[in-house]
């Protein structure tokens, strides 16, 4: 997730005010920045890696000449946050300026095409086919305008994006285009402005036009035209009043980053879900290759290793070992060596424990490899080979969009780990890759249709002194996950096992309305599980079950039941199943009268008398 921005004013500098929105759209990306303007025919460039105060501080970002131009601010994804990487990027003359929000998928086979034809790239980004595309679009079509010849380059992107670009060639404009990646237009008296979000016009403008997917908008002192990428064919569209005061607005609209994240998870697993092929492959070959695989991490990414033994497991048959990063070096530290291969999981790439353990794998010559949601994170650097997550920045305490966004990762290696080693037929990968293609829609289906029914369980279960979650097979990892996310963000103690295991001890705490939280995916151990809700509910506990729709047979022994899409494979249950609870813990949060987005000590102020 990057933010990109283009301001068209009718007078003026347009830096300062493209500075000052990106600034906005800081929340969206903040490793790299840069900013193009045009003036007099000649495009000045000024972009960087870091914050954008510090990259302000070298640079001077307001000071670029011209009226026209476009910014961006990156989350690196592919090639990391370096000067060279950092948006805006050119054509081999410099003429044509992109910056860009997406993944172009197909970018590998574009960059060779167009090498091949005697381009010159300096970066490693995706991004940069897009300037030499059009640039070659228009050596071979010289007759085209550059709108003609952006829209034929686009008609050649696999992917998502939102583009803003300018051109010496018609240095009176600015063209943007949409697919998936978010886009909108601001308008006042002074100019036309097109974003990735409202918030980064706000401050001057609450006039917006939003953006469809499949749509190419030109900027001129006109006003703005929007087309059809496919035809051409041009669209009406009026602005709309925003209503939205900035606070809001950089949640648009949500009152908290923890729910404006759980609702962003059908995206950022399409995002991620688009990993391209080759590091996906160059990572399996590691694993295949492997001895023995501990999976190291922290958390609630600790939970997306133990749910990802599962799949290894069941799928390639690869034994792996999850392990507590803190425990690490004390547990394995000794014997872990040259044939150990350690795959480190860590949303920030940063979390102390899990660069302690990866630390020491690396000194006894183990592999690492690493999957992180921060590119140029010190995971990163250690790793061999590492994999980003594409879930953008995440703001709220809580993780939640990059949980599942790197179970989906761990399922794609899982699955591709299986069918390197034939451990699976065309038919079930088959089946296995098309749920993992609709886990987006999925997801979408369980926030719309459950929230609700959530807000009402927080709402009745709130004042419990303590929960339990229990789940069999891989949804133990699930339980867990939910357990630590009502624990840090509404403060009630909590505990999870692995469903059979309750009976050893932990049943002993059931009391009378004592609310059981169970993760029921129609699965091999469906049955069994049966058997433990009748445990529980014979000692007076409240069930709660996450079931799938249609499993009447759950249903009727729980007091309270929130439904997920029906057919969900057991492998992949943790990424669906792990949505309720996420709400679950943020409206429990909510009704306990705490702030979701803040630590402990701020999240309510307590008087004591
Ligand atoms: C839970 C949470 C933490 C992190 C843990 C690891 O909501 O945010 O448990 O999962 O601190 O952090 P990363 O993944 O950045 O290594």
């Amino acid at each position: 997730m990057c933010g990109i921005f283009g301001c068209f004013l009718n007078e003026g500098n347009a830096a300062p005010l493209i500075h000052s929105s990106l600034k906005r759209l800081e929340y969206r990306g903040y490793d790299s920045v840069g900013i193009a303007t045009i003036s007099d025919g000649k495009i000045t460039i000024k972009k960087d890696q870091g914050k954008i105060d510090d990259v302000h501080k070298i640079h001077n970002l307001d000071d670029l000449p011209g009226s026209i131009g476009i910014g961006h601010t990156r989350w690196a994804t592919h090639g990391a946050p370096l000067q060279v990487n950092s948006h805006p990027h050119t054509d081999c003359a410099g003429e044509i300026v992109v910056v860009h929000n997406g993944i172009i998928e197909n970018f590998l086979e574009l960059k060779s095409e167009l090498q091949n034809l005697g381009h010159t790239f300096v970066s490693k980004t995706d991004t940069e086919v897009m300037p030499h595309l059009i640039e070659e679009t228009l050596k071979q079509n010289p007759q085209l305008s550059l709108e003609q010849a952006v829209l034929e380059s686009l008609k050649k992107i696999d992917g998502s994006y939102a583009f803003a670009i300018i051109s010496t060639r018609e240095p009176d404009k600015i063209i943007c285009a949409r697919n998936e990646s978010p886009l909108v237009l601001g308008i006042n008296s002074h100019g036309l402005f097109c974003a990735s979000d409202i918030p980064a016009f706000l401050e001057v403008t609450n006039k917006a036009v939003m953006i469809n997917n499949g749509e190419l908008v030109v900027l001129t002192a006109k006003g703005y035209e929007i087309k059809k990428i496919s035809d051409g064919s041009a669209i009406t569209r009026e602005p709309i009043t925003i209503e939205w005061t900035p606070e809001m607005a950089i949640k648009q609209g949500y009152p908290h980053f923890m729910i404006k994240e759980i609702h962003e998870q059908p995206e950022t697993l399409s995002n991620t879900l688009r990993m391209q092929d080759h590091y996906l492959d160059l990572l399996t070959t590691f694993l295949d290759r492997a001895n023995e695989v501990f999976l190291v991490a922290c958390g609630t990414s600790y939970h997306a290793c133990l749910a990802a033994s599962y799949m290894f497991s069941k799928l390639a048959f690869l034994p792996t070992y999850p392990v507590y990063a803190s425990e690490f070096v004390e547990q394995h530290g000794k014997s872990v060596n040259i044939d150990s291969t350690i795959l480190a999981v860590s949303q920030s790439g940063e979390t102390a424990d899990t660069l302690a353990a990866v630390t020491c794998a690396q000194q006894r010559a183990a592999t690492i490899l690493g999957l992180t949601n921060v590119i140029g994170s010190s995971l990163t650097r250690i790793s061999r080979v590492y994999i980003g997550t594409q879930a953008g920045p995440e703001i709220g305490v809580a993780a939640t969009k990059t949980f599942t966004s790197q179970l989906s990762v761990l399922a794609q290696l899982a699955l591709r780990l299986s069918k390197k080693r034939g451990k699976i037929s065309q038919d079930e990968m088959d089946t296995l890759a098309e749920k993992l293609d609709k886990l987006p829609e999925t997801v979408d289906t369980i926030v719309r249709s459950q929230e609700d029914k959530v807000k009402n369980i927080a709402k009745k279960y709130a004042n419990s002194k303590v929960f339990f979650f229990l789940g069999r097979g891989i949804s133990t990892a699930t339980a867990f996950e939910g357990r630590l996310k009502l624990m840090e963000i509404a403060y009630i103690p909590s505990i999870a096992f692995p469903a059979g295991e309750s009976k050893h001890g932990p049943i002993s705490l059931i009391e009378d309305g004592f609310p059981v939280v169970f993760i029921c995916p129609k699965d091999d151990s469906h049955r069994t599980l049966i058997g433990n809700i009748m445990e529980m509910k014979a000692r007076g506990a409240k069930i709660i079950a996450v079931v799938e729709e249609g499993d009447q047979e759950i249903k009727g022994l729980a007091d309270d039941y929130i439904e997920v899409p029906k057919g969900i494979p057991s492998v992949l249950s943790p990424i669906p199943f792990a949505v309720p609870l996420q709400l679950l813990a943020y409206y429990t949060a909510l009704e306990k009268g705490f702030n979701p987005d803040m630590p402990r000590n701020l999240a309510k102020s307590v008087t004591v008398k």
